[in-house]
């Protein structure tokens, strides 16, 4: 009851606030943060959500701030600048390193300060669990979403690349758990307990959250799917583009990572500890196996060529590979949506010079790649994806994108939908750019479905390309489809 009175009078001064006069402050359990106000919503930014992993607390379990441990801040917090974005290769030119380990911070953005009414949706962003962070620029929640769509949207920065998704036997033996990896995805676990603790005091209510997430975001979604301990932090889920294969456990992934300890000259974890974080990301295994750069991804398969695994089945958070837990029943049973495009790798595609082909590359293209399988599949690949019809750029990416993750994703809805009592919903989007876009700046002109796509039609980010008359309707109907599903399944 005090709990519930102490959250009103905090929120006494807000009532003025949004008539533009004091900055909004709101109450966390670490004490006030103070946010803006801009294009009808107010964005709480670059609220720290967990002690720093850095130090000896590198590749650790982050832990969450409390008073206890002297961790929280003692003044009104600042949130109105977004935090560090995690350590990673700048994805504009990746020779650079941009970011900082201390990264743990995350976003909201709230139409409302009325306590605990408004559904809630938390963002993972994607970036192939080594890019991007919580508020990369067309590719995430803003104010004027949640004005638009009267709801609060939380997105964290989690930890990326070699910090967030390191497998080693040097570490899971110096670890209480007697495994490592995956501390991303536990920072993502950290980011919805405090959503679970505090969104109340933001207009939302920890009854009704959806997370979603794109690309890695999807797979991070995906891993927690299997996690015992995300059980009650939401309650429905919405995957998009997801790479749903997850099998290799830590101690398999670690024996692939033995490279990386070459690389870094060390063989203790003090050593390891005290490294360089430059230097710790440039031991990285790029361009060897087990290929943490992904190259392939934008590409038909070839047979034999594997990457290596970035998440693991740790024996801690993920217990199992998800497929399995789903298949006994320790699945997170709850709501579904798992989309995906149809083109998606017409969008940073291996082969650069795609879009410029002519059908006899296109053919010799495919029997290269799949011809590696046997020449029967390549015949079949051409009977199924036939020279002459639409454009080269659309059949290849097109075919590839079946391979990689149309296929993939049906799949997985389908063990889901066998083994959930929740209702599972699948969605292809087909639509396209009426003319081409580059992505996040990616040099490649996109013509088609691209990767990207659907969430820029949610975010109601097109717009940020160019003027978005024939996308209009799309548009809309990605907002129709996200209401229908917030409102029918809860
Ligand atoms: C807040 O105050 C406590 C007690 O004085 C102190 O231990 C702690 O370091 C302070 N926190 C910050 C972030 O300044
Ligand atoms: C990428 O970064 C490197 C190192 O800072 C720099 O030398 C190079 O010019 C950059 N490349 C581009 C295309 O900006
Ligand atoms: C992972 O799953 C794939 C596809 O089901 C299978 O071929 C592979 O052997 C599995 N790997 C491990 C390590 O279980
Ligand atoms: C197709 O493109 C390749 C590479 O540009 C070129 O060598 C070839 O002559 C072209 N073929 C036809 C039929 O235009």
């Amino acid at each position: 009851m005090l709990q519930v009175i102490l959250i009103y009078l905090a929120f006494v001064p807000l009532v003025y606030s949004t008539h533009g006069c004091d900055p909004p402050i709101v109450n966390t359990e670490c004490g006030k943060v103070q946010g803006i106000y801009k294009n009808g919503a107010y964005s709480f930014r670059g609220i720290p959500y967990a002690v720093p992993p850095t130090g000896s607390k590198r590749w650790t379990r982050a832990l969450p701030l409390s008073h206890k441990t002297s961790t929280c801040w003692n003044k009104t917090y600042q949130a109105t600048n977004f935090g560090h974005t995690c350590i990673q290769r700048n994805p504009d030119n990746i020779s650079q390193i941009i970011g900082s380990e201390d990264c743990l911070f995350l976003n909201v953005w709230t139409p409302s300060l009325s306590p605990g009414l408004l559904p809630v949706m938390v963002w993972i962003h994607g970036g192939s669990l080594q890019f991007s962070n919580g508020n990369w620029p067309t590719y995430s929640p803003d104010e004027q979403l949640a004005s638009d769509t009267n709801i609060v949207y939380v997105s964290m920065n989690y930890r990326l690349h070699a910090f967030g998704f390191m497998a080693l036997d040097i570490l899971s033996n110096s670890s209480p758990t007697g495994t490592s990896g995956n501390y991303g995805f536990m920072d993502q676990v950290l980011a919805l307990q405090w959503v679970q603790r505090n969104i109340r005091n933001f207009g939302g209510d920890p009854n009704k959250v959806t997370v979603f997430g794109q690309s890695s975001g999807g797979t991070s979604i995906f891993a927690l799917l299997a996690a015992p301990e995300v059980a009650g932090l939401f309650h429905r889920a919405w995957l998009m583009s997801t790479s749903p294969v997850l099998n290799k456990t830590t101690p398999e992934a670690a024996k692939d990572n033995e490279i990386f300890l070459q690389n870094t000259g060390c063989s203790t974890i003090t050593c390891l500890h005290n490294l360089e974080a430059e230097k710790v990301i440039n031991s990285v295994p790029w361009d060897v196996y087990p290929y943490w750069a992904m190259r392939d991804q934008g590409d038909l398969p070839v047979k034999g060529v594997f990457d290596g695994a970035i998440a693991v089945v740790d024996g801690d958070l993920i217990p199992e590979a998800p497929f399995d837990a789903w298949k006994s029943g320790k699945g997170i049973d709850v709501p579904l949506l798992i989309g995906s495009t149809a083109q998606e790798i017409d969008f940073f595609p291996t082969q650069m010079d795609l879009n410029l082909w002519n059908w006899t590359l296109y053919e010799q293209r495919v029997r290269q790649k799949l011809g590696t399988f046997g020449r029967q599949i390549s015949d079949e690949a051409l009977r199924l994806y036939p020279t002459g019809e639409v454009t080269p750029e659309y059949q290849y990416t097109s075919m590839a994108s079946d391979l990689r993750v149309s296929c993939a994703n049906d799949i997985l809805a389908d063990i889901a939908s066998s083994h959930y009592k929740s209702p599972v919903f699948r969605y292809v989007v087909t639509s396209r750019p009426s003319h081409p876009i580059h992505v996040v700046e990616i040099p490649f002109p996109a013509s088609y479905s691209c990767h990207m796509w659907d969430i820029f039609g949610f975010f109601g980010t097109i717009k940020d390309y160019y003027t978005p008359e024939p996308e209009r309707q799309y548009v809309r109907r990605c907002y129709e489809g996200r209401d229908s599903f917030l409102r029918e399944n809860g």
